[in-house]
């Protein structure tokens, strides 16, 4: 339940990347030895990925709230539990790290939120390269390397995908010999994962250009590794500062990853000051109109799309989105619609036409992103706004309605929901 109106003042620190570490805690089974994790954000899908591997076998230990070890040596094959696999798109690193472990993988085929098809193609495809045989049958997905086990492989990306580029690295990290990425994502949560692979024994070069060479070895040791800011979390507040009209000193950020959104918000007359590691978005004057094209790491990203949009609701003018990513990624203009933006979407194009404010009302959480944005655009609403479904935000923004109300918003939470079992909602990220 958000009260519109205060522009956020203060500061406010980013927790750790949330793409990033679904896709390092799957890595940790492939690892002989106890990979202590460090700056784990506090969200459920990393509750959920620490619970399938518990129940896989590891040890976890939760150190302090954003520290947790976790011990894989004395785990076995064995089929994947479905039913949390299911809830969760980050899931599918499981194929890889299982056949990178055991070189067999049993697991489900993973959802999406409703963006239009998401198919695994090019991860099945990077599979199959290394020498694993891939079955999908009824909602499953069956991989097997055979008796050699992965070989290396040369494997060029027909699309560039962040999902397909992690899930081949870690099925590569120990097959024989050196495979070659081409046509590799490069967003800074590829690069973690590969730091995080190489700290552990790996050897990975080239993560963050669109070529990524691995040298397959033959074991992964434990080791300490700390995951990297959250972008996305991070240009959220960003936003929110400018959408409200205030000042906020975004801390515990890597600047250099957030140039794209910076840019954009300048355009739309906000001022945003970078320091070692935070940033400062400050909003006085009017909202401009701009025009935003969504693509892949270092273009804008997609996940930020929402929150942007909600900014541009607010601006003076026209401003056109195009989503470069997913087919249908507009669903939340719907609610903003309910609260008085003036949207004309046409499949993969948004025209926004700016209007002078938000009114509150009851909206939903589609998904994750759109979630944040609505409770964006509620906080800049004159009246009430109630979001509804707000699990969908906390399966990727730790403690959200505690960090905004740290900057001023009136805004609290009026149910409860347990993050693993209790949340209906499945398939988010
Ligand atoms: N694609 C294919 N075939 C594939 C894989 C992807 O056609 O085998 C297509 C997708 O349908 C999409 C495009 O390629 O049109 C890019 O998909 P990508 O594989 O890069 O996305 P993803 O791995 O499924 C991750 C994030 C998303 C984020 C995208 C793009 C995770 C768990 N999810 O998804 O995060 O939108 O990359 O950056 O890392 C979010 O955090 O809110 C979120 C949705």
């Amino acid at each position: 339940m958000i009260q519109g109106g205060p522009p956020l003042h203060g500061e406010v620190a980013i927790s750790g990347a949330k793409n990033a570490a679904v896709a390092i805690i799957p890595a940790a089974l492939m690892v002989d030895g106890v990979c202590r994790l460090e700056n784990l954000p506090q969200i459920s899908d990393v509750e959920m990925l620490l619970t399938i591997l518990r129940e896989l076998g590891a040890g976890i230990r939760h150190i302090d709230k954003s520290t947790v070890e976790i011990d894989c040596t004395d785990v076995h094959f064995q089929d994947a539990p479905f039913e949390l696999m299911r809830k969760i798109r980050a899931s599918y690193y499981l194929i890889g790290a299982m056949l990178g472990r055991f070189g067999t993988a049993k697991t489900t085929m993973p959802g999406g939120c409703n963006f239009g098809v998401r198919p695994i193609d090019q991860h099945i495809k990077g599979m199959t390269a290394l020498g694993a045989s891939v079955l999908v049958e009824n909602g499953f997905i069956y991989a097997n390397a055979g008796e050699n086990g992965l070989v290396g492989a040369k494997i060029y990306l027909d699309k560039v995908s962040v999902g397909a580029t992690m899930n081949i690295m870690l099925a590569a990290c120990m097959a024989k010999g050196k495979t070659v990425i081409e046509n590799a994502a490069r967003e800074p949560h590829i690069v973690d994962l590969a730091n995080f692979l190489n700290s552990m024994g790996a050897d990975i070069r080239g993560a963050g250009t669109d070529s990524i060479r691995i040298n397959g070895v033959t074991r992964l040791h434990g080791g300490t590794y700390t995951i990297i800011p959250d972008q996305i979390e991070a240009g959220t507040f960003m936003c929110a500062a400018a959408a409200t009209g205030g000042e906020v000193l975004v801390k515990n950020v890597i600047p250099r990853h957030l140039e794209c959104i910076s840019a954009k918000l300048r355009e739309c007359g906000a001022t945003v000051e970078e320091y070692g590691d935070a940033v400062l978005v400050r909003r006085t004057g009017r909202l401009r109109s701009t025009n935003i094209k969504t693509q892949p790491y270092p273009g804008f990203p997609t996940d930020m799309q929402p929150m942007m949009g909600v900014l541009l609701c607010l601006a003076e003018g026209t401003s056109v989105i195009s989503e470069g990513i997913y087919d249908n990624r507009f669903k939340y203009m719907d609610e903003l619609r309910r609260m008085g933006a003036e949207v004309q979407v046409d499949g993969r194009t948004a025209i926004i036409e700016g209007v002078g404010g938000f009114h509150g009302t009851n909206v939903r959480a589609c998904d994750l992103r759109a979630g944040a944005a609505v409770v964006v655009a509620g906080l800049c609403a004159e009246g009430k706004t109630l979001v509804e479904d707000i699990h969908y935000i906390e399966r990727g923004y730790e403690d959200f309605v505690g960090k905004l109300s740290g900057l001023g918003a009136d805004i609290r939470r009026v149910t409860d929901c347990d993050p693993v079992h209790g949340c209906a909602a499945i398939f988010c990220d």
